[in-house]
């Protein structure tokens, strides 16, 4: 299957898309974990995305639509995928719906995330990810680890986010709104979109995610 996962900052996106994808078998590809794996390595890739990352605006499509192309184009990612935060702008969903074209593929769905923006605010203020692996996701009240500032999957730091200040939050969600959102009308008008509310257990709503799939 190919899906793109959509929804506000801190919907619950990286959440989901690891039991998905290993529910689904296939990979999870989050442009934001890729560009916070390139930071951590300190690469130009990573330079040139955190001034816009720790601004809470868009890293620029010239770079991020090669950047979520090369990945695609890996072999793990053949059999299919599950996008997470990509696209994230209408010039980026026509460039995916043009690679996947060429390859005379087409998406199976988009999964959107329904979150009111209180709970959005409440998750973001409580998640630590990990330092070694920022797919490993923790909540201090709502998911917290087993020992305070530690990661259970790997054992690294857990720490908070550069961008999960209130100031960059406020600015992340108004760029959801203006820039991300109108994607959810492109995938409609291709009959794509799939609904769920991200509201209650993260095991209720990987339930919800499924059925809404199947
Ligand atoms: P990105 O990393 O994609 O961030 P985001 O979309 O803002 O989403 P988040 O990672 O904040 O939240 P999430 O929905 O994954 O929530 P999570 O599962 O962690 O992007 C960051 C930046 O990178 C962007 O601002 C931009 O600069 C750049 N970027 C990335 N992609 C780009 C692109 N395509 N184009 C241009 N720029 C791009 O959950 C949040 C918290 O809630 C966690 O603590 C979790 O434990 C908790 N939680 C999850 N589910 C539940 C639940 N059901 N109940 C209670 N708590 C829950």
């Amino acid at each position: 299957m190919r899906i793109v996962l959509v929804g506000p900052p801190g919907a619950g996106k990286g959440t989901q898309a690891a039991y998905l994808a290993e529910n689904l078998s296939i990979p999870h590809i989050s442009t934001g974990d890729l560009f916070r794996a390139n930071i951590s390595q300190g690469t130009d890739l990573g330079r040139q995305a955190k001034s816009y990352m720790d601004a809470g605006e868009l890293v620029p499509d010239e770079v991020t639509i090669g950047m979520a192309k090369d990945r695609m184009e890996r072999p793990d990612a053949t059999g299919g995928f599950l996008l997470d935060g990509f696209p994230r702008n209408v010039s980026q969903a026509e460039a995916l719906d043009a690679m996947l074209k060429s390859e005379g593929m087409t998406l199976d769905a988009v999964l959107d995330l329904e979150v009111p923006e209180d709970e959005v605010v409440k998750r973001i203020a409580g998640r630590r990810i990990c330092r070694n692996d920022s797919s490993h996701v923790f909540h201090v009240t709502y998911s917290p680890p087993a020992q305070e500032g530690v990661c259970d999957v790997c054992g690294g730091d857990l720490y908070q986010r550069d961008d999960d200040s209130e100031t960059t939050v406020r600015k992340r969600l108004e760029v959801y709104h203006t820039q991300t959102e109108p994607i959810i009308d492109y995938y409609r008008g291709q009959g794509l979109v799939v609904t769920i509310s991200a509201l209650g257990k993260v095991t209720e709503v990987t339930q919800r995610a499924m059925a809404a799939l199947q």
